[in-house]
């Protein structure tokens, strides 16, 4: 039995009383499990039971959107750094689509990114969000959508729940689940021509995890950090040579991050891509480095080679 049929049948099982149905063979499986204590096989089974599986519930919920530059990857390196330090705060100043957040699962977080639409998103799914209009994988369908979202935002109606709704819809559906916008504010981005798309409708268990963490949507100085906060800062990639990135995240602004997150007192950790000057600034501020194999490649004197990621870290 995988771990997703276990969850349905012990949702499905109903309460105690069902406990005389353990006989059932699909149900003695689930007594099988590694994740029961069958220790705990008396009158507190059931709460114990459904305690140790919302938790798995929840652990295997994945990031509700697409997002650019998504560190999924990184929560296996990442996760035994992390639980050394997993009573304190995590926070996340560039939290993106909550790849690393999900996986690490803290008890409580800050997590904040500068894109309002996003963090809106989140802010909804906290309060408890359900997609209650028609969602349909289709090209006439997804330009109406971006023409009422972007209706929405000339109207300075940004951050309702319609807004939050529409752009789990242009996300999941426009291409990439890139999100750029025209020079006078207008969501542009095209129709994705995805064979399939497995829309979700209810964000209730994501609800159940949210309501312990804090959303915030500001440049990530703004930030007010608690010494013991536990920092992962996932920032866009430096792009080595370029003094301004497309993504509005220049050279300066890297250097502003690294100064920032030395004078932290509590542990940091930074990735970045290990470009000639990330590796410079980050050993000049007194960060350990390390490096890793990102799984995306690049052109190496003709060749392809995976890129390299550098993990800057401090008080660890
Ligand atoms: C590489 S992504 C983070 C991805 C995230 N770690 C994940 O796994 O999904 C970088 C994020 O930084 C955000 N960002 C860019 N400039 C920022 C700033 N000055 N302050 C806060 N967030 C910023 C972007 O909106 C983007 O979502």
């Amino acid at each position: 039995m995988n771990d997703e049929t276990l969850i349905s049948a012990i949702n499905n099982f109903g309460d105690q009383s069902s406990l005389n149905k353990v006989e059932e063979p699909g149900v003695k499986k689930i007594f099988d499990h590694p994740l029961v204590d069958i220790a705990a096989a008396d009158g507190s089974f059931f709460a114990k039971l459904k305690e140790q599986l919302t938790i798995k519930r929840l652990a295997l919920l994945k990031p509700p959107l697409k997002w650019a530059g998504g560190k999924r990857w990184l929560v296996s390196d990442l996760k035994p750094i992390w639980e050394k330090h997993n009573r304190r705060r995590l926070v996340e100043p560039f939290c993106g689509g909550l790849a690393v957040t999900l996986g690490l699962m803290p008890k409580q977080a800050l997590l904040n990114d500068i894109n309002s639409h996003l963090v809106n998103f989140f802010y909804w799914v906290k309060e408890g969000l359900y997609i209650d209009i028609p969602l349909e994988n289709d090209q006439h369908f997804y330009y109406n959508y971006r023409k009422r979202f972007n209706r929405l935002l000339e109207e300075g109606k940004h951050n309702t729940i319609e807004a939050a709704k529409l752009f789990y819809y242009l996300n999941r559906t426009g291409y990439n689940g890139l999100c750029r916008f025209n020079k006078t504010g207008g969501f542009n981005v095209p129709f994705g021509s995805y064979k399939k798309i497995n829309y979700l409708r209810d964000f209730s268990n994501y609800r159940e995890v949210f309501r312990r963490w804090e959303f915030k949507s500001e440049d990530f100085e703004a930030l007010s950090l608690d010494d013991d906060d536990f920092i992962y800062a996932d920032p866009p990639y430096d792009v080595e040579f370029t003094q301004y990135s497309k993504q509005g995240f220049n050279w300066a602004d890297q250097v502003r991050l690294g100064r920032w997150l030395a004078g932290h007192a509590g542990p940091v950790v930074l990735s970045n891509q290990a470009t000639g000057r990330i590796k410079e600034l980050y050993r000049e501020l007194g960060f350990k480095l390390i490096f890793l194999d990102a799984p995306r490649m690049i052109s190496c004197d003709g060749n392809r080679t995976p890129a390299k990621e550098v993990l800057a870290m401090k008080n660890i």
